[in-house]
């Protein structure tokens, strides 16, 4: 299955369960322009819809970039009211990050820029290449980050660091961004999409309820207050103990057996 900027594979490389989105414009070191966000919508629906597809792993074609950035070609031909009016780049919230229940991971493979950098941290977790580079460099544009990278880099690495990072438009490497919590871990180029995938496997043969409400408690730590979360939690926890899943895991458990999961 594949689009103009995008191959999406489900059951990638016999994982299953697993479905594979690579961006796909090489030349342009994948730059996300309109159409690649339109696509990856339609990506992440189809993902989102079928009942098989437990898990998405993100990453970039070409051994260079994951993305560097949004698609600055197309942003030069735009005025400011268009880009008000337009609310240009809320979808990259709105309909990947917020539609998106279930888990997705972003392999970083080099060059993650500006919106690159947002769409990895859009992901649940980011693995990167000893190639990843990360920066919001929007600032040498004369502009500043658009899709989240003040807000969610802030958040992943404090801020000291973030406002370096998008005050001095640098780049920062793999292994500095694995010390800063950017990044789950970081591994030689040849290795990173099979561990991504092997870690998406693992998640895809999760209790597939449990898998979407994890995701959505840990999102919520950074919503609410402690209070107000551990309520959620709790209550999370207590609709899941309902589920027929958690009849079959704990059972699975004690009879020392894998479970059968039925996603409900
Ligand atoms: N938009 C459009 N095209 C891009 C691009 C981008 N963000 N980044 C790279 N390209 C294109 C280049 O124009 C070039 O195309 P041509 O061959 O047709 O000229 C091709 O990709 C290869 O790039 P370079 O020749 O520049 O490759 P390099 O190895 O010399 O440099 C790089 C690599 C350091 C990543 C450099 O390309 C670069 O700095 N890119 C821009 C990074 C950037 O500023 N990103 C932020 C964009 S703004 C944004 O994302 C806003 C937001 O918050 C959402």
């Amino acid at each position: 299955m594949s689009s103009n900027t995008l191959i999406v594979e489900p059951n990638a490389q016999g994982n299953k369960g697993v479905t594979l989105i690579t961006l796909n414009r090489p030349k342009a070191l994948n730059a996300l322009n309109s159409e690649v966000l339109e696509e990856l919508i339609a990506a992440f629906a189809a993902f989102e819809a079928d009942p098989a597809q437990l898990c998405a792993v993100v990453t970039g074609s070409g051994e260079k970039a994951f993305a560097a950035g949004a698609d600055i070609k197309e942003m030069i031909e735009k005025q400011s009211a268009e880009f008000y009016l337009e609310d240009f780049f809320s979808n990259w919230t709105g309909e990947i990050v917020k539609k998106v229940r279930k888990p997705w991971i972003a392999a970083v493979n080099g060059f993650a820029l500006g919106g690159g950098c947002e769409l990895a941290m859009m992901a649940d977790f980011i693995i990167a290449s000893e190639h990843a580079r990360f920066g919001q460099p929007e600032i040498k544009l004369g502009v500043a980050p658009g899709m989240g990278g003040s807000q969610r880099l802030t958040r992943a690495i404090g801020k000291s660091k973030s406002m370096e990072m998008c005050l001095t438009g640098r780049m920062m490497d793999a292994n500095e961004a694995e010390r800063a919590n950017l990044v789950v871990r970081v591994l030689p180029q040849d290795e990173l999409l099979g561990d991504a995938l092997k870690t998406a496997a693992t998640i895809a043969a999760m209790p597939p309820m449990a898998a979407i409400a994890n995701k959505e408690m840990v999102n919520a730590a950074f919503e609410t207050t402690l209070d107000q979360g551990l309520i959620m939690e709790r209550r999370i926890f207590q609709i899941l103990a309902a589920s027929e899943d958690k009849q079959e895991g704990m059972a699975a458990f004690v009879e020392k057996r894998g479970g059968q999961w039925k996603g409900r």
